[in-house]
């Protein structure tokens, strides 16, 4: 099992010029898994909140590509709280950690890199089932 202590921010590479810049990402280079799925989340209106949930397998790796907003990850005993703004930063989020979305910026994407297809067997929908989960497994 791991802890919100296991979910870092991760430095992404830059690739500068007078022009602007390019942040890359390739499986093999920084992401600890390979990426079968990319999504992102747009038009978010003011004050809303997404995620409640947890994943039994999924990891993710997750960037402000425009904007900003917080994501809480809980493991059932530790909360941390990580502010995303930059595109050259990324959070990694483990398998069995709780995740809550909030404080989206007006016109902010929340890009993922996933590990695994969609399949909503793999969600964690209740927060009872979540922390009965994470104390029997
Ligand atoms: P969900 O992951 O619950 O959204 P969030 O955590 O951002 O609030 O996904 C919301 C719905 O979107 C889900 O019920 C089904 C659909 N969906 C897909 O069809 N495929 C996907 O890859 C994702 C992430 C969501």
């Amino acid at each position: 099992m791991f802890n919100v202590e296991d979910c870092d921010i991760v430095e992404l590479p830059i690739v500068h010029s007078e022009k602007g810049n390019i942040t890359v990402l390739e499986n093999g280079a920084g992401i600890p898994f390979d990426i079968r799925r990319i999504y992102y989340l747009y038009d978010i209106p003011t004050g809303a909140g997404r995620g409640g949930h947890s994943h039994y397998r999924l990891q993710q790796f997750v960037v402000a590509v425009g904007g900003s907003f917080t994501f809480l990850l809980d493991d059932g005993t530790r909360e941390k709280e990580v502010f995303l703004n930059r595109p050259d930063k990324a959070l990694l989020i483990k398998p069995g950690i709780w995740r809550e979305i909030k404080d989206f910026s007006g016109g902010s994407i929340c890009l993922v890199l996933a590990s695994l297809k969609y399949s909503e067997d793999d969600y964690i929908r209740d927060y009872g089932d979540f922390l009965d989960f994470r104390r029997n497994g």
